[in-house]
């Protein structure tokens, strides 16, 4: 029997992401789907402007979009995924888990929170039983489970590959693509024929959200991994895929082939939406490209390249998909997840 799950914040840009990879999700139905008051009380058709590039799921289109207060989303939806801007996420995504629903959201509020958790399944399934935490400090029924920015789970797989050698330190310059501002968030006027230097916040959830993820969990409370991270974030003119540029000092002094070996070998999960080969490598020093590798695993692999030894480690680059990886499959990752562990 399929679970029933509602969408928060549905008409964006990773809202309708989620929609299509929800559509024909074999253990998720779609029940829920809310927005601003704008949309509320529209069909989904009338109220998101379609972007994605498969066609509006037929069942989906004729759902009316309710507003985002938990009065408004049934009872009996067991998980709802959040894709609100933060500002609305802080204060909702709590009232909804008071009511006793099971949220798994890509907005950034709340994910450095003690008794947060914080998760990329393949990494660090073991820190959603921060959850029971969280519990028995806000008397909560629910749960409230955060997928990282999508900047930050584009490397931190190949920073969790690198442990075996010691990871000390880490600096990464970004690309980021137009579509992890949202639909509204960088005009055309600004970005065509230009870099952008500078992504408000970017860098310090690179900083912070790195170190929770690969941190550890002692049954109370995730300790920091002890690694600095410094993080320069740009935004490029592609549409999706972020490209990073990393170099990463550590204890030991592999060669690149080692490396190489450390990504491709690092392990999957047995999830729907986990890719088959987590980390893709290439030998090419010009790849991966944004066009050209995002979709690999359907979206939903992390690839790298360009490896090279430095004076303290090693140096590559790696890439993800922002929306699908980094955001919308991220969270229905997080949801089967809290589906396997018994958590709906
Ligand atoms: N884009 C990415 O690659 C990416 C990656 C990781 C994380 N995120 C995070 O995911 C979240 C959503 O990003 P996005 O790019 O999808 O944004 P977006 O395209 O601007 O979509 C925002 C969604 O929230 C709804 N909304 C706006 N104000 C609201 C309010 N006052 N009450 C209820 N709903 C409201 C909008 O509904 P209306 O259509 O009715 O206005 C829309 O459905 C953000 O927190 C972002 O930081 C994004």
């Amino acid at each position: 029997m399929s679970t029933r799950v509602g969408v928060l914040g549905a008409t964006g840009a990773v809202g309708q992401r989620l929609i299509q990879l929800l559509a024909p999700h074999p253990e998720f139905e779609i029940a829920a789907l809310t927005a601003s008051s704008s949309s509320a009380g529209r069909t989904y058709r009338d109220a998101a402007k379609w972007r994605v590039d498969t066609p509006i799921p037929d069942d989906v289109a004729d759902i009316t979009v309710v507003g985002t207060d938990p009065d408004e989303v049934p009872d009996d939806v067991d998980l709802l995924f959040s894709s609100l801007p933060s500002d609305i996420g802080a204060s909702v995504e709590p009232a909804f888990v008071e009511e006793g629903y099971v949220v798994s959201s890509n907005s950034s509020n709340g994910r450095m929170d003690d008794d947060v958790p914080l998760t990329i399944p393949e990494i660090n399934a073991d820190h959603l039983d921060l959850i029971e935490v969280q519990r028995d400090n806000r008397g909560w029924d629910g749960a409230l489970l955060k997928n990282p920015n999508c900047s930050t789970i584009t490397m931190v797989p190949t920073l969790a590959a690198l442990e075996e050698f010691g990871l000390e330190r880490v600096h990464v310059s970004t690309l980021q693509a137009v579509s992890g501002a949202g639909y509204s968030g960088v005009t055309s006027m600004e970005i065509i024929d230009n870099v952008i230097p500078h992504i408000g916040g970017e860098a310090d959830k690179m900083e912070t959200e790195s170190r929770k993820l690969l941190g550890s969990f002692d049954g109370a409370g995730i300790e920091l991994h002890g690694a600095d991270v410094s993080a320069s974030c740009n935004r490029v003119p592609t549409l999706d895929g972020h490209l990073e540029n990393v170099w990463a000092d550590l204890a030991g002094d592999p060669d690149p082939a080692a490396v190489a070996e450390a990504f491709r070998s690092y392990p999957s999960i047995d999830l729907h939406s986990s890719p088959e080969q987590l980390i893709e490598v290439f030998e090419e020093f010009d790849r991966p490209q944004p066009r050209l590798d995002r979709n690999l695993g359907g979206g939903m692999a992390v690839s790298a390249g360009g490896i090279e030894t430095t004076s303290n480690g090693i140096q590559y680059n790696c890439l993800a998909h922002n929306t699908m990886r980094g955001a919308a499959g991220a969270s229905i990752l997080n949801g089967e997840l809290l589906l396997e562990e018994g958590y709906l």
